[in-house]
């Protein structure tokens, strides 16, 4: 159902690792709708993923960058104006990680290390982001930028961890440098908060089936899949949501409105 609405766009996507990762969807639903863009991911994931085969299939140019080094980034945002010949009408930031959860420490005895680690990596990077952007005048006017968090940022989701911190601060992130880069220059800064999603970085989250299952329940639309979730970033980066701005817009089929549900029950 591709309809050409990022045809002319040009963009950066982070945070493709594997088939299942929600960028790999957007950055094929992207092509599909004609945008062209460069793929990005940590020099790490370059050798543990299949960002190779995305880039392949998309025709697009693969720049690592780690996103945490104002360096890498400059080298990344320059060097896709170059190969893609211009501005940039659309970022994609799919990017977390923690430590703590990674090596199972639990919330009340967490590694402050590791906490900077994951603040760093899961929402200072995306102000690092926006900020080498604008320094660089990378983006027309109207452009929008999208990162992805949780419900965790507003309710307590216990093995969520630190995680839970650096998605509050993501989309706080998102309302501050937005309001900044749309006086500046008309570009739009929004946040997608999804339902879990069964990808490296969800399943590494303690008791994952017990939560998607939970969630699946609690919604009464189902849980959005990856596949969902790219057909709304491909909304959010067309001109069809040009006055969307500031915004945490959730995707998870009525989660974060319902109390109950008759499945949640047993009754339905
Ligand atoms: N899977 C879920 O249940 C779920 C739900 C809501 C939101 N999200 C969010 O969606 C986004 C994408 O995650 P995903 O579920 O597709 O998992 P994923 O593991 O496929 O993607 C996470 C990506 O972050 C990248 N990354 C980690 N450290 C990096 C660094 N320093 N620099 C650059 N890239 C780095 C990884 O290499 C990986 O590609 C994340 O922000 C995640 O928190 C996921």
């Amino acid at each position: 159902m591709a309809n050409d609405i990022l045809k002319g766009k040009r963009g950066i996507i982070f945070g493709a690792l594997d088939e299942h990762s929600i960028a790999w969807k957007v950055a094929e639903r992207a092509a599909a709708e004609g945008a062209i863009f460069t793929l990005t991911n940590a020099p790490i994931a370059m050798r543990m993923g299949k960002i190779n085969d995305l880039a392949a299939k998309c025709n697009a140019e693969i720049i690592p960058a780690d996103a945490t080094s104002i360096e890498d980034l400059e080298n990344l945002v320059n060097g896709s104006m170059d190969k893609l010949g211009g501005k940039l009408d659309f970022v994609l930031h799919s990017i977390g990680m923690s430590p703590n959860v990674r090596k199972s420490k639990p919330y009340t005895g967490l590694n402050y290390d590791f906490f900077q680690k994951t603040i760093d990596v899961s929402a200072l990077s995306f102000h690092k982001v926006m900020q080498t952007t604008m320094k660089l005048d990378a983006m027309n006017e109207w452009s929008s930028i999208l990162a992805l968090t949780y419900i965790a940022a507003q309710r307590t989701f216990p093995d969520y961890s630190d995680m839970a911190e650096a998605k509050s601060m993501l989309e706080s992130i998102a309302r501050s440098f937005g309001y900044h880069y749309g006086t500046a220059k008309h570009v739009r800064v929004n946040t997608i908060s999804q339902s879990p999603t069964r990808t490296t970085a969800g399943s590494g989250v303690k008791g994952f089936d017990d939560f998607i299952d939970f969630a699946d329940k609690m919604s009464p639309l189902g849980n959005a899949t990856a596949e969902d979730c790219a057909n709304y970033c491909i909304s959010m980066f067309s001109d069809l949501t040009r006055m969307v701005t500031m915004q945490n817009l959730m995707h998870d089929g009525g989660f974060s409105s319902t109390g109950i549900t008759a499945k949640m029950l047993g009754k339905d």
